[in-house]
């Protein structure tokens, strides 16, 4: 009990320190509130995207690309060089045109925001990777074989997880180390079961589910086999990844390709 108290209070003091972060920044002065912007993660061009519509998108389109008395911010802005200066316009206007900028009542972290939604809009690729996406499809599909294992849209084999939003859920440097070092984190989801049954043949695959008595496996040629646990002479669990490495396979430039293509794969922004 005391050993928990004693761990969980630092604990809680770092988590403190965390959250009152951000209410610092709010605190700052307006001057002051050039800093760096710190709100630029996925999440965060959503939420600014969604300011932007509501108070933006009546003069500059709803996609920002120009409309009703505004100018397309799509292709780089005159009026500002710097996320700072672009922080400036969005919090004040332009003086002495119909350029009003965002309400009074938000915050300077919408406003940063909308600032990295902004900058969203210029980005051909969001963010700068060294690969070339149409490469990694093709790689996808053909010499890196990834498809035999791995869905994306519907397409694909079921031996490995649908990989169709996986730019939502991994970064770009987790998805090189995924394609590098698959054994590295595997969800017992994809762990592999190797049963041997009384007559002395070997049935290995996936480990679909497993209880106290009985389990299922899904096979190389994604065929279910259920057991019963009391019904077989031994099974082990492998845990480790039944997806080879790239390394060795692939060359670094086609990892990178690779890599571009997985991270463009993500939901569409409705
Ligand atoms: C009432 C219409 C209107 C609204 C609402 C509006 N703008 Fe503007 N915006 C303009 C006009 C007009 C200009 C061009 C001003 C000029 O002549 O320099 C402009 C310019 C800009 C520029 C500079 C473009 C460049 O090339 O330098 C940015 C950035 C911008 N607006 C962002 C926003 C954002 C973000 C919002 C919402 C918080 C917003 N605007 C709301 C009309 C509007
Ligand atoms: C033999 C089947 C198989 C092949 C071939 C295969 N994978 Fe995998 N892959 C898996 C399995 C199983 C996992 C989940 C276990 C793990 O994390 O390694 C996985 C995980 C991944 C992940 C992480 C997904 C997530 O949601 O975290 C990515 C990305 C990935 N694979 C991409 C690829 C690419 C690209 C190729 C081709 C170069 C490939 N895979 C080839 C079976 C395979």
């Amino acid at each position: 009990m005391s050993m928990r108290s004693l761990w969980v209070t630092p604990m809680l003091l770092a988590l403190l320190s965390l959250t009152t972060a951000p209410a610092a920044l709010h605190a700052q002065p307006r001057e002051e509130a050039t800093a760096d912007n710190l709100f630029t993660g996925t999440l965060d061009v959503r939420m600014g995207q969604r300011v932007f519509q509501q108070q933006c998108g009546r003069c500059h389109g709803n996609d920002g690309s120009g409309g009703e008395g505004g100018p397309d911010l799509t292709n780089g802005f005159r009026s500002a060089s710097t996320d700072a200066g672009l922080f400036k316009i969005v919090r004040e206007g332009i003086p002495n045109t119909q350029m009003v900028g965002i309400s009074r009542r938000s915050t300077d972290q919408s406003t940063w925001m909308v600032v990295s939604y902004l900058n969203s809009l210029n980005d051909t690729t969001d963010v700068d990777l060294p690969g070339n996406a149409t490469n990694g499809q093709q790689l996808f599909a053909g010499k890196g074989n990834c498809g035999s294992c791995h869905m994306v849209n519907g397409d694909g084999g079921r031996r490995g997880p649908d990989l169709s939003q996986v730019g939502n859920r991994r970064k770009p440097d987790e998805l090189a180390s995924d394609l590098r070092t698959p054994d590295e984190e595997v969800d017992p989801r994809w762990w592999t079961l190797r049963v041997t049954q009384v007559d002395g043949s070997l049935v290995e695959g996936l480990r679909m589910n497993e209880d106290t008595f009985s389990m299922r496996l899904m096979d190389d040629n994604e065929n279910l086999w259920s057991f019963s646990k009391s019904d077989v002479r031994s099974f082990d669990r492998v845990k480790s990844s039944t997806m080879p490495s790239v390394d060795g396979a692939l060359t670094d430039a086609e990892v990178d390709d690779l890599v571009a293509y997985l991270f463009s794969l993500r939901r569409e922004e409705s």
